[in-house]
């Protein structure tokens, strides 16, 4: 009787310990995952713009948001009309159409055709040429373009350059 009561008394002081040792590890581990407190307050994320393949669709991550970046082709830039090359971010003289792949309609991540060269919207139909302009409704716009600014090779999602600004000021962004 008195050996179980000491039993049942080292158990519970065990499992005690134990759950505290738990709960630390978990917190610990949470502390691991979470971003940097500097980077999750400021929202930035950067990028190295030289490692894009041309012509190929990569979706980058920002504040949660998927971020199309395609590397324009030589004959992407050639072919592309004055309104869908007003879209183009240059970097270190390289073009790129960057927007946030989200259909303007409703929401819908639009998938990329590469042999149309085309963003297609699989909720409601609407689509997009490469260079994020809205060719088929009911999208109400283009992509949106997410700030950013340009640092050499590097390009800061989340804070407005003036390139940004610039394309902000006339209307491109939205
Ligand atoms: S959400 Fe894309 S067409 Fe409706």
């Amino acid at each position: 009787m008195h050996n179980s009561s000491r039993r049942g008394f080292m158990g519970k002081a065990f499992g005690a310990v134990a759950g505290v040792g738990a709960v630390g590890s978990l917190v610990a581990m949470k502390k691991t995952w979470d971003p940097l407190p500097s980077v999750k307050a400021a929202g930035f994320t950067t990028l190295d713009m030289s490692i894009y393949p041309e012509g190929k669709l990569i979706t980058e991550k920002w504040r949660g948001k998927p971020i199309f970046i395609l590397r324009k082709t030589k004959e992407m830039i050639d072919s592309q009309t004055e309104s869908q090359a007003t879209r183009d971010i240059v970097v270190a003289g390289i073009h790129y159409m960057i927007a946030i792949g989200l259909c303007t309609h409703l929401g819908c991540i639009p998938a990329y055709i590469p042999a149309e060269k085309e963003f297609h919207c699989a909720c409601h139909g609407g689509q997009f040429d490469w260079s994020g302009q809205v060719t088929k409704t009911p999208p109400p716009r283009g992509l949106d373009i997410p700030p950013f600014k340009i640092e050499g090779n590097k390009m800061i999602l989340g804070e407005v350059g003036p390139e940004f600004q610039a394309m902000k000021d006339s209307g491109v962004t939205l």
